[in-house]
């Protein structure tokens, strides 16, 4: 396991608000080596000290069981300003640490990706064995991440990258694996004889705010979609791994990836919404509108669909979305309903179809929704009703999903990051919904902070938020 984490943007958001909080329950937890360092980079003038008295105030939540993590953390990092385009200053300050493989962490934009790679060279942090950790944004487009693939590509090789995809290490994410992969029953009716449709959705209630000029450019599409929903959708889809490391399981997402159907300009009227909010009210407080010059969304909905033999037919619907009425993450699999009823009521009044829903957030839960009935005498015998089958295995202890991400990359498992070939994948598809959008002239439609979408949006939502979703596709 590397002991040695360069992070570059060590003041930004992310870093103050998963990064140095994993950091610290990794350290809580013991999880790091004993020799573990992290060396800070970033914008802000700081030296060492006003670093980690900046850094004190930030993370730790007054939680006093991380009092000791916190000064153990605290004392391990070392602080440089550095401007990531002066590379001789980089390779001056950075070359005292190439005393040891390390990981150094992009979370910086990705026009920077190039000026830190080039320091990082220089400096001798990016010789076998050390590695690069990257964030998203990798591109707008495919043109753009192959530019980016190509100067990563320079510096070093595929098997010492690895592309972060948070959503990978959420746990329900990771137990979605072993749900399929471990079981005969769900693998058995996993196709298009028995599934209806699948649902995926990450509503959010919070805005863009503080990011309105990288939203402006983004938008929920290359936002959310080419990478979290896309990878979400590989794996419910992939077929089973043959063995269980990161090439194989990453080469059969890859499959399903590139299996996808262009999104046509014909297409676009009823396979795609997109919307941004207006004002409103979200959970209780008021909301201003999102304002952009550009013709850009912060809501989406989808139909995409998988051209392949285990697939035929099942519409994967997609949706995101910002200032959502609450936050909602789920994946859900609606099954077929049973091909003949024998329980009275033909258009049944309680029969709904199978179904496994899969919360992210705002809990950890893993569902199995069936039909049973009530043995009560006031019910009757075959009196039916939907029941659910708690199938959470998860741990009790909630972990942030890069908890699990920064263990691996230090320890070198690629299986949870992204490779430049699915990357290139999710891009093709999604160049096909943006160029659909603009030949069919897709608009998008206002709807207030705090409900579901545009009134066109209902198709698209899943059954659990009031959508249209689950039955007929
Ligand atoms: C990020 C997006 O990748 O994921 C954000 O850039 C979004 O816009 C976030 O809010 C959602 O992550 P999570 O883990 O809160 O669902």
């Amino acid at each position: 396991m590397h002991d040695s984490l360069l992070l570059f943007g060590a003041t930004g958001d992310l870093a103050q608000r998963y990064l140095f909080p994993s950091l610290l329950h990794l350290l809580r937890d013991r999880l790091l080596p004993e020799s573990f360092r992290v060396i800070a980079i970033g914008r802000t003038e700081h030296d060492d000290e006003g670093f980690r008295a900046w850094l004190r105030g930030r993370i730790g939540n007054g939680d006093s069981r991380n009092d000791g993590a916190l000064d153990s953390l605290l004392g391990r990092i070392h602080y440089h300003p550095l401007d990531l385009n002066d590379t001789a200053g980089m390779a001056a300050t950075l070359s005292r640490y190439a005393d040891r493989p390390a990981v150094s962490y992009l979370s910086t934009p990705p026009n920077l990706f190039e000026s830190a790679c080039n320091g990082l060279k220089a400096a001798g942090l990016l010789e076998p064995p050390s590695r690069l950790v990257l964030e998203k944004p990798i591109g707008h487009d495919l043109p753009s991440a192959r530019e980016i693939d190509a100067t990563l590509k320079s510096a070093l090789d595929e098997s010492r990258i690895f592309r972060i995809d948070h959503y990978l290490g959420k746990a329900p994410v990771q137990n979605l694996l072993a749900l399929r992969f471990g079981n005969t029953l769900l693998e058995a009716v996993w196709q298009h004889r028995w599934i209806e449709s699948v649902d995926i959705i990450v509503a959010e209630t919070a805005g863009v705010d503080g990011r309105e000029g990288y939203y402006a450019d983004y938008g929920a599409l290359r936002d959310m979609v080419q990478n979290h929903m896309l990878q979400l959708l590989a794996l419910i889809a992939m077929e089973p791994p043959a063995v269980l490391d990161a090439d194989s399981i990453r080469d059969e997402k890859r499959k399903v990836l590139r299996a996808l159907r262009p999104m046509t300009a014909a297409d676009a009227a009823a396979d795609s919404v997109r919307g941004r909010y207006g004002p409103g009210v979200v959970e209780g407080a008021a909301a201003k509108g999102f304002k952009a010059d550009s013709a850009v969304e912060t809501f989406v909905g989808l139909r995409a669909w998988i051209d392949n033999w285990r697939w035929a037919g099942v519409p994967f619907r997609l949706v995101t979305g910002k200032r959502m009425p609450s936050r909602t993450t789920e994946v859900m699999v609606n099954f077929k309903p049973v091909t003949h009823w024998v329980f009275g009521r033909p258009d049944g009044q309680h029969a709904r179809p199978n179904s496994l829903r899969m919360r992210l957030q705002p809990e950890e839960t893993i569902e199995l929704g069936l039909m049973g009935s009530l043995a009560a005498p006031e019910w009757g015998a075959t009196e039916l009703l939907p029941m659910s089958l708690d199938l959470a295995m998860l741990p009790p202890k909630r972990r942030i999903a890069y908890e699990r991400l920064m263990i691996d990359a230090l320890k070198g498992d690629q299986t949870l990051f992204v490779r430049d070939d699915e990357v290139e994948a999710a891009w093709r598809w999604i160049d096909s919904v943006s160029a659909a959008w603009q030949q069919a002239g897709t608009p998008v439609q206002e709807y207030p902070a705090g409900s579901w979408g545009p009134a066109a949006a209902a198709p698209f939502l899943p059954r659990t938020v009031g959508g249209k979703g689950g039955r007929g596709g």
